[in-house]
């Protein structure tokens, strides 16, 4: 019912009476109001006015029936705490491969390392669970594959040189345009589910929080549908898990790197280390050379890049 007022409010521009809406729906106009309440205490924007509702800015919105192929498998959330709490809640009680949350805000959004991820307005805020036939220590590849497959799309999509940083960041110029975030579960020796999150900035405006990010619409100079953009996304990376595993992802990953021969800053949980990125190897480990001439592989870690050196 909550899903048909909603198709309805977003079908009609301006306001929607209480009446239209529960001739359509065949229930009381009580019902109705209730429904509407329900679906304002989710987060929806919907305005009540003496003549009726209407449902604000609803016109980049990721509601689920804008995926109709996906649909069971495709959960929107008005706001939540982070979409990695809910898919992993999912994810837990065996939602099925290729479950997608997607959230218009984040209250608690998380990046890498414990960092906050501010889920300002105008972002594109996922997270994919996903069920690889692969055992824990090949995990990483989805991951590869993510960037790797988001970063290709915004060059086809809107002619902008998105280069991955090591691990999974993606830059424009330097400038950090979208950040992801994995976990994961597993049983002995195969993966139980991982999970990759995914914060694109599309048309909010990063800057305030964070002064090396760049979002798509100040590149592009308009705002940017997320709907299409996420669409297309979505398709591109479950065809490339199904049909394009085999293919060697950490080279193909690298013709877009910027990581490498750069000198880097490499922060972990326990270490922080300078050197220049030499290479990642086929395990997605970055490859760093030391000052004094050695070679150190860092398995999962932060990377900046040093500039002016
Ligand atoms: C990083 O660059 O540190 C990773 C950022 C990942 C952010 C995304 S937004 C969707 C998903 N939900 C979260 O809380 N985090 C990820």
């Amino acid at each position: 019912m909550k899903e048909k007022i909603l198709q309805l409010l977003t079908q009609q521009e301006g306001i929607v009476s209480g009446e239209q809406l529960s001739s359509v729906l065949g229930v009381s106009r009580v019902s109705v109001w209730k429904h509407i309440r329900g679906l304002q205490d989710a987060g929806y924007p919907i305005e009540s006015h003496p003549k009726g509702y209407r449902l604000a800015s609803s016109h980049d919105a990721l509601f689920a029936w804008e995926f109709p192929d996906r649909t069971p498998n495709y959960h929107y959330e008005p706001e939540t705490s982070s979409t990695m709490d809910v898919a992993r809640k999912l994810a837990r009680e065996g939602c099925p491969h290729f479950t997608v949350v997607a959230a218009e805000r984040q209250t608690r959004g998380r990046g890498r390392l414990q960092r906050t991820w501010y889920s300002t307005d105008g972002g594109l805020y996922f997270t994919v669970v996903l069920r690889p036939q692969l055992p824990p220590m090949l995990s990483f590849k989805v991951n590869f594959c993510a960037s790797f497959v988001l970063a290709r799309l915004l060059r086809h999509m809107f002619d902008v040189p998105a280069c991955v940083k090591w691990p999974n960041d993606i830059l424009v110029g330097d400038r950090k345009i979208c950040g992801m975030l994995s976990e994961m579960e597993a049983e002995t020796d195969v993966v139980s589910f991982v999970n990759i999150g995914i914060g694109l900035n599309v048309n909010n405006a990063p800057e305030a929080d964070e002064p090396r990010a760049v979002s798509l619409k100040s590149l592009v100079g308009r705002d940017v549908s997320r709907k299409d953009l996420l669409g297309k996304f979505l398709e591109a990376f479950e065809d490339h898990l199904k049909n394009r595993m085999q293919d060697d992802i950490i080279e193909s990953w690298k013709t877009y790197t910027s990581t490498l021969g750069r000198p880097v800053r490499i922060v972990t949980v326990h270490e922080t280390s300078e050197g220049t990125a030499v290479d990642v190897d086929e395990t997605g480990a970055l490859v760093l050379q030391l000052p004094d001439g050695s070679l150190k592989k860092i398995v999962y870690g932060d990377c900046f890049y040093r500039t002016g050196e």
